[in-house]
């Protein structure tokens, strides 16, 4: 499914739609998942009520408010570095270098090793898609990464005064069991990382591209949180496609759709619907975005979304009065994934904006 209409439907419909039987191409009723499933991403209700419930707790705004000044400080000093250097590589040093240096700390994990997080999140993304070479490959490399994350996940090795140590919280107060804290944690770790290290750079990339839409951010200052949504739509920053199974036999204009079939979603293609956007191949930051599928839809909606917004936003503010404009220096490469779309290198320039402006 590719429309916005009949994508949106079908993750509304959780009933008929399930993720139980696995998100990706494979379906848990027949194949063995390729790691334990997900206690969110890949359940349904009751169960999916229980554990989002508990994680909705500890994602709240107030806690995100409380980190903000220190992400904006970090923001703010990458990117004055950035400037001093001229030309670098905006996948590494700041698509992924912001996340790394703000997500681990707001979850509590170890100093040692953070950097596992990329591989493994990259073989996790690529398993929702078919076993193929990407899959096989990007397994082998994730092995060092999924043994460092399996370890990072375990209450001994969090520190005290992250959501994942909160996790273990809601554990003893009876709301899940140890492993199931467990898997939670490790929920945070496969969704909250290479899924903003590529929103992140795909929206610079949307920046680099439209030169006015930058130069119009300048004039409104208010207008981060809409680019930001505007892009998701946009530049498909992040995911490309959720899978459902059917959990009975669906009749649709185009037929009939058996009992036990995995169905792709195109979240991608609905979030650029010419029935529902109007001039959707158009990024326009004035736009009103909202209603996008970017960040899914329904029950399984991303968790993590006022997470990534806020990384963005403080990007976006810290770039803002510092940068007049954002200059390709190279042709960017795409990182191959069978979920996300992915940059593996951008390379730009950050011109600065004048010091007479600045001050
Ligand atoms: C630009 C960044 C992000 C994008 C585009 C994104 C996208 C998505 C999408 C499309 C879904 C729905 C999956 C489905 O319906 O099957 C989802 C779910 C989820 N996301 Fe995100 N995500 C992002 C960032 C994050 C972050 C930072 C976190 C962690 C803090 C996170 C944690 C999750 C979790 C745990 C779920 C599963 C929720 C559930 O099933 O109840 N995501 N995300």
């Amino acid at each position: 499914m590719a429309r916005y209409s009949e994508v949106q439907a079908a993750l509304r419909d959780n009933q008929t739609y399930v993720s139980g039987r696995g998100v990706g191409l494979a379906d848990f009723s027949r194949e063995t998942p390729f790691r334990p499933p997900s206690l969110l991403l890949e359940t349904d209700p009751p169960l999916h009520d229980r554990t989002r419930g508990l994680m909705n707790r500890i994602v709240t705004l107030g806690a995100l408010r409380a980190v903000a000044p220190r992400w904006q400080a970090i923001a703010d000093a990458m990117v004055e570095q950035l400037l001093d250097r001229g030309r670098f590589d905006a996948v590494s040093e700041l698509g992924t270098a912001f996340p790394l240096a703000v997500f681990p700390d707001l979850i509590g994990l170890q100093d040692e090793g953070r950097e596992q997080l990329i591989p493994y999140a990259a073989g996790v993304f690529n398993a929702f898609g078919p076993r193929n070479a990407l899959f096989e490959r990007s397994q082998i490399a994730a092995r060092e990464a999924s043994v460092w994350v399996a370890a990072a996940c375990k209450r001994e090795n969090l520190k005290p005064d992250g959501w994942g140590m909160q996790v273990y919280a809601a554990a003893d107060r009876g709301d899940c069991s140890e492993e199931e804290a467990e898997r939670l944690v490790r929920s945070f770790l496969s969704a909250g990382v290479d899924t903003t290290v590529n929103g992140i750079g795909n929206l610079l990339h949307a920046f680099a591209l439209h030169p006015d839409q930058w130069q119009r951010l300048h004039a409104q200052p208010n207008l981060p949180p809409r680019a930001f949504e505007e892009g998701l739509r946009w530049i498909r920053l992040a995911v490309q496609t959720f899978f459902r199974t059917t959990s009975r036999s669906v009749e649709t204009p185009e037929g009939t759709i058996p009992e036990g079939s995995k169905v792709a979603l195109f979240l991608a293609a609905a979030n650029r619907d010419p029935r529902r956007w109007e001039n959707p191949e158009r990024f326009d930051i004035g736009r009103r975005a909202s209603g996008h599928v970017g960040f899914g839809f329904g029950i399984h909606q991303c968790l993590g979304q006022m997470v990534a917004r806020q990384e963005v936003e403080c990007l976006l503010r810290a770039m803002l009065p510092r940068v007049s404009a954002i200059r390709l220096t190279g042709t960017p490469e795409r990182g191959l994934n069978n979920t996300l779309h992915s940059l593996a290198t951008l390379p730009v320039e950050f011109e600065a904006v004048k010091a007479e402006v600045r001050q």
